[in-house]
């Protein structure tokens, strides 16, 4: 074999085993521009033959042109491959925007937001309106304006979560442990008639059981006018049972004290779990406490500067925890706050 033609056999090696190592297109065209180019190392090789003897040049010309040919070839071939490799990439990162998309969870209102918007729906539509109080509150209005004076033993009812903050001289603060203060507050502001109901929340420094929460929702209904009676109260009370439970329920009325109000009551739902027969959910007495409630007291009435003569007026305070659990069936008040979704997302 000529010298030539191990000179052509050792380009034919290099331009393949160079060919092979390309991996994309600015490579590729290096590695024409090495070999194929007009001064690349195959190109030289043909412009060289004039100088070979006569003996030589035919058979050189012809293997020198025969590898031009399968280098062009294979230039084709690596420049098609490189670009279905590239469409394919392509294509895998496009999006399909025939698939359908990553489902969104959707939200959903808590069961005791859901139970008191539809609690109040019902006191709207018996004439009552909305307002709002603070949950942090003076002493005088969670207490002493609701007759409830420094030592005096009512205040055992409501285990207080206190505040050490003072204002003008005013103190103590506390979390408001019921909704009545909004009573005091209202009627400092207004004139009868009045027909109201406050919801929100309240906050008490006790033990938590199937039926007490430390955190609980109330909501504060407040009608003054000319000649109400209890048979109004109690009227109100037994339309919304009725509304919120349908006519099944047996709802029960029992004196009560409370020093805001006189007389008191308090207002009873048969057990949802046991119908009356004595269970855990509502501590073996066969009924739930749903609310307090009473003829507001002429004390407070008066303090207020209206004539008791002419005015006279009920208050209630019912708790939508417990609303909440005889209307869905729930037997333990912590779940509502205990943020367990498997809970949450069966409302
Ligand atoms: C009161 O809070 C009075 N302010 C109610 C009232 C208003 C009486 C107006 C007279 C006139 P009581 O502490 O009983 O009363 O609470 C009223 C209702 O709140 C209860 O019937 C119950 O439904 C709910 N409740 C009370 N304590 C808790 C608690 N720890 N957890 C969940 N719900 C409670």
């Amino acid at each position: 074999m000529s010298t030539e033609t191990d000179v052509i056999s050792g380009l034919e090696a290099a331009a393949l085993r160079e060919l092979g190592a390309v991996s994309d297109a600015a490579a590729l065209e290096e590695w024409r521009v090495a070999f194929l180019g007009r001064k690349g190392r195959v190109t030289l090789l043909l412009r060289s033959l004039p100088e070979l003897p006569m003996e030589q040049r035919r058979d050189v010309g012809a293997r020198g042109n025969a590898l031009k040919r399968r280098l062009d070839e294979e230039l084709e071939l690596r420049k098609q491959a490189l670009e279905s490799r590239r469409i394919e990439e392509v294509i895998s990162d496009r999006v399909d925007v025939t698939l359908p998309g990553p489902p969104i969870p959707r939200g959903r209102l808590h069961p005791i937001t859901q139970t008191l918007r539809d609690m109040l729906g019902v006191f709207k539509g018996m004439g009552f309106h909305a307002v709002e109080g603070p949950e942090v509150e003076w002493d005088h209005y969670n207490f002493e304006a609701l007759r409830i004076p420094p030592d005096h033993p009512a205040r055992d009812m409501w285990d207080t979560i206190w505040i050490d903050y003072e204002k003008d001289g005013r103190r103590p603060m506390l979390l408001r442990t019921h909704t009545s203060p909004n009573q005091v507050r209202f009627m400092e502001q207004h004139e009868p008639p009045i027909r109201i109901v406050v919801p929100g929340r309240c906050y008490r420094f006790e033990a938590t059981d199937a039926t007490h929460e430390w955190m609980l929702t109330q909501i504060e209904g407040l009608a003054v006018d000319k000649g109400i009676s209890l048979t109004d109260l109690k009227g109100t009370l037994a339309a919304f049972a009725r509304r919120i439970f349908g006519q099944d329920r047996q709802v029960t009325f029992r004196c009560s004290y409370f020093p805001f109000v006189e007389p008191g009551m308090e207002v009873s739902i048969d057990c949802f779990i046991c119908r009356g027969e004595g269970c855990r959910t509502c501590g073996h007495v066969g009924w739930i406490e749903i609310l307090g409630a009473g003829m507001v007291h002429p004390d407070i009435l008066m303090s207020m500067g209206y004539d008791t003569d002419i005015y006279t007026g009920f208050a209630f305070g019912v708790g939508i925890e417990r609303i909440a659990m005889l209307r869905y069936g729930v037997d333990d008040i912590r779940h509502f706050y205990s943020n367990d979704l498997r809970f949450l997302r069966q409302f």
